[in-house]
């Protein structure tokens, strides 16, 4: 069966659109859990530290078309029972940082969460893909508190710096959407941008920490980055707070 016709099949009949729906609203519900998550930590951070570690999130649930693409690439029964058992994104949370340090600190504040459990960890800035793709990926499990029971819903998170996302958003474009099949040459090329933004994010990092350090800010020892809550302006608690509640 192809995309299309599974998709009709999908629209048409009433019971599987109603396992859609009820599918749909758990893993909507695991997004809503964790940015509610991300957004208490990223408050708390202004509150006590004047620096907000996520620049933004975005989040995305997988559309019935995406899942029954994604199923029929792998070879994998067309089913609800299928998508569950086999897919780990078909709910997915975005957290743009500001800085690299940003990244590992948040990724450890979410696994420690003890409702939260670890499915999947891929470091690809340790290990970044061929063409040069760099983010960090988790697989969480996330408890769903329902009328009659409690369910465990993996939600895919991808934590990257504002410079990955610009990369990783353009690259997406380039292949997916132009017909033009991408030469040696010009994979070459957007590999070699990947590792410019990459060395852009090191030195910004680099940045970031000595001006805090010039700053008389101590070292909270997480990885050499720095935090002053003694020295918190006023004005900076409340546009953090402010921030996060537009
Ligand atoms: P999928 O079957 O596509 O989910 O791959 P996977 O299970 O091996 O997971 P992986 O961690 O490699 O990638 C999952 C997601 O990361 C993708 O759906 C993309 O959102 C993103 N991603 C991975 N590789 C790339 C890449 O090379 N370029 C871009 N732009 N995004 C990528
Ligand atoms: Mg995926």
């Amino acid at each position: 069966m192809n995309t299309e016709t599974a998709i009709m099949k999908i629209t048409g009949d009433a019971e599987i659109q109603r396992q859609f729906l009820e599918m749909s609203h758990l893993y909507d519900a695991a997004i809503r859990e964790v940015r509610t998550k991300l957004e208490i930590l990223d408050r708390e951070f202004s509150i006590l530290y004047a620096s907000n570690p996520i620049h933004h999130i975005d989040s995305r649930l997988k559309s019935p078309r995406s899942i029954i693409g994604k199923l029929e690439r792998k070879g994998l029964p067309v089913t609800i029972e299928s998508a569950e058992a086999n897919l780990q994104d078909i709910a997915g949370v975005r957290i743009v940082c500001n800085y690299i340090d940003d990244i590992y600190r948040l990724a450890e504040l979410l696994v420690r969460q003890q409702d939260l459990e670890l499915v999947v960890q891929k470091d690809y800035i340790r290990n970044p893909k061929p063409n040069g793709y760099r983010s960090l990926h988790l697989v969480l499990r996330v408890p769903v508190y329902l009328s009659s029971h409690t369910e465990l819903v993996p939600v895919e998170v991808q934590i990257r710096t504002i410079a990955m996302d610009f990369w990783a958003s353009l690259e997406h474009q380039l292949r997916y959407k132009s017909d033009v099949e991408a030469t040696a040459a010009l994979k070459g090329r957007l590999k070699r941008c990947a590792e410019q933004s990459a060395a852009l994010d090191v030195e910004m990092q680099s940045i970031y920490r000595e001006v805090r350090r010039l700053a008389g800010c101590r070292d909270d020892g997480y990885d050499g980055d720095d935090s002053c809550p003694e020295r918190v302006p006023q004005a900076d608690y409340r546009s953090g707070a402010e921030a996060l509640r537009q």
